[in-house]
């Protein structure tokens, strides 16, 4: 028989009970403190090793950067030394080399009529030192991005040194240049190495255009586009264009225009079309656009990504 117990007795267990619940709250308290704070330090942690890897990223990347510099300036200094030419800057605004080579590959590969483009700098004295080395008859050795190599034969020599009266090199070379700072750094460019010749440098200011209903600030282009044609109306003539600018900042969609203003005029030709800087998303949005516009015309076009630094896509229409 069970003992009675009286409620003294039930009352000390209850007690009992609620001193031992109460017991067993503070350690589950103590235990999620220390869970959390394990998940703190954890998280700590984690955060520690991503600043470390973005810091070891980053001076990766300087040292790389630097190293590469050397290299450059030290052939530079060779190649000034042995034949006065001065090397090419391919770090920040301009084209990066890899587009610089597959341009060059472009130019040697076809018989390009005039060249066009979109944003002056390092990459118009690129087009005339290799148009004047073409027109001279210097091979060219070129490593394409794919590492083959194009050649056809002949010994490299330096570059050909362009005199005017010497050379019956039209002027093949047309570059719009909205700003006149770097209108001017260009020019300078360009007579340093003796090539201003070649090249028709424009100063077209970036003025309000309205295309299919979209408002752009584009260069003033319409008039000498126009010229270009009406100078190569006979026949069907072979552009190669670089749309390297205006910059970004100067509007939404911001190079999106040139391909309006290249098929107002030229629209019988052949045209290669190099878009710059491929990885940004409103440059991959306007080579979208231009396909959907190319086919809507029923001109024929093919289209090929460049794997480079800020990524490339030539548009290849009427080929
Ligand atoms: C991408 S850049 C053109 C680069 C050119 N195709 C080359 O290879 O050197 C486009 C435009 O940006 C402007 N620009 C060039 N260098 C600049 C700089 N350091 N800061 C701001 N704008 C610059 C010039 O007006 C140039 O036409």
């Amino acid at each position: 028989m069970d003992q009675y117990k009286g409620p003294t007795n039930k009352f000390l267990e209850i007690s009992r009970l609620k001193k031992e619940l109460e017991e067993a709250n503070d350690k589950i308290l103590e235990m999620s403190k220390q869970i959390q704070e394990l998940k703190d330090a954890n998280q700590a942690n984690e955060h520690l090793v991503e600043s470390i890897s973005l810091q070891v990223s980053k001076q990766l990347t300087k040292s790389t950067e630097s190293t590469v510099k050397q290299i450059e300036s030290y052939m530079a200094v060779k190649d000034y030394l042995s034949d006065g030419s001065i090397g090419l800057n391919f770090h920040g605004w301009p084209i990066s080399s890899e587009i610089g080579l597959f341009l060059l590959s472009l130019i040697h590969e076809n018989q390009y009529d005039c060249i066009i483009e979109f944003g002056s700098g390092t990459s118009t004295l690129m087009f005339a030192q290799a148009l004047l080395n073409k027109s001279a008859g210097v091979a060219l050795a070129l490593e394409n991005s794919a590492g083959s190599v194009i050649n056809d034969g002949a010994e490299v020599s330096a570059i050909a040194e362009y005199s005017p009266s010497e050379h019956d090199v039209p002027k093949r070379i047309v570059s719009f240049e909205h700003h006149k700072k770097y209108l001017e750094e260009t020019t300078k460019l360009l007579r340093r190495q003796n090539v201003e010749g070649i090249v028709d440098l424009v100063h077209a200011p970036l003025v309000s255009t309205t295309i299919d209903g979209e408002e752009h600030l584009y260069y003033d282009c319409a008039k000498k586009i126009e010229a270009i044609a009406s100078a190569f109306k006979a026949g069907t003539a072979r552009f190669l264009v670089l749309v390297d600018g205006p910059p970004q900042q100067t509007g939404e969609n911001a190079r999106s225009p040139a391909l309006h203003f290249l098929l107002q005029h030229l629209s019988t030709h052949k045209i290669d079309i190099l878009i710059d800087d491929y990885k940004r998303p409103a440059e991959k949005r306007m080579a979208e656009r231009w396909q959907t516009m190319l086919d809507s015309r029923a001109l024929s076009h093919s289209g090929e990504e460049v794997v480079s630094e800020k990524g490339g896509f030539l548009l290849r229409v009427n080929q």
